[in-house]
């Protein structure tokens, strides 16, 4: 008899899991891409979840101008209670805020500056920190699970002696202040993918998997940086770590 309910027990839970999204907003570098020689790490990354991935990722964007644009709208309006999603910016949100339409105000508190765009637009453009922020309250208010996730480092981003990964950009820190702030998980990203990297050594990493760019891998690049996501889940004992395919489970759990 107990042994019955524990069988039905556990086929609910795999139907809850089952159900279960995980939705992807980001750039380049996480977005699924056609060309043999550049691919994100969110199209090999499905392969290891046994839960729907949902990669609404978009090459050239921020997390100021995928707010402006409308995407983090649409995608909250795709979020089921219970769902997890992974916000992760940082390549295109440098710059002035008022030349590049893609960057942030300087700093991590509520500062704004409000810009004229090109096609004439007034934007009051808001820190990184802010826009992260914003999107995980609005995850939270759809009844979503936040993921804020520091961005990828670039494949020649070592120091000196080429011995690790070097030089976090300010993105990283202020990812995590933004989860901090609103109470999210901060999946600290850069280092999960610094840490493969370091393993792997210079010479395996660039250019090898970046033979396009410094800033853009190859198919086999966004295996090793959707591989390095999945071990700081297992690391961190995130819930998703429990939701992995056997593939997802056959990775070698490396935290340190
Ligand atoms: C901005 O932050 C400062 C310092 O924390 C605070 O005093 C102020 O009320 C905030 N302004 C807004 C509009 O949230
Ligand atoms: C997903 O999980 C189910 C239930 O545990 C399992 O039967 C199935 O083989 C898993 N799928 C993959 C691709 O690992």
């Amino acid at each position: 008899m107990v042994k019955q309910y524990l069988l039905l027990g556990a086929a609910l839970l795999a139907q809850t899991a089952s159900c279960l999204k995980i939705l992807m907003a980001g750039d380049s570098t996480m977005a699924q891409n056609s060309l043999a020689t550049k691919q994100g790490w969110g199209t090999p990354f499905a392969e290891y979840m046994n839960v729907t991935v949902v990669n609404l990722a978009r090459g050239g964007r921020s997390a100021r101008s995928y707010t402006r644009e409308g995407l983090f709208a649409s995608l909250v309006a795709q979020i089921t209670p219970g769902d997890y999603v992974i916000i992760e910016f940082g390549h295109n949100d440098g710059g002035n805020p008022s030349t590049y339409d893609t960057a942030s105000v300087y700093g991590s508190d509520n500062s704004t500056k409000t810009v004229t765009l090109s096609d004439g637009t007034v934007e009051v453009v808001q820190t990184f920190v802010t826009y992260e922020k914003n999107m995980a309250n609005d995850v939270l208010a759809a009844g979503g699970v936040p993921i804020l996730s520091s961005q990828t480092p670039n494949g020649d981003s070592w120091n000196d002696a080429k011995t690790e990964i070097s030089y976090p950009p300010r993105f990283v820190g202020y990812a995590e202040i933004a989860a901090s702030q609103t109470g999210s998980v901060f999946m600290n990203h850069w280092s999960w993918v610094a840490i493969a990297y370091g393993h792997l050594g210079y010479d395996n990493v660039y250019p090898k998997l970046f033979p396009g760019d410094h800033t853009h891998t190859n198919p086999e690049g966004a295996d090793v940086v959707a591989r390095a996501f999945v071990n700081g889940l297992r690391c961190t004992n995130h819930p998703l770590a429990g939701m992995l395919t056997a593939a997802g489970e056959e990775i070698p759990m490396v935290c340190s």
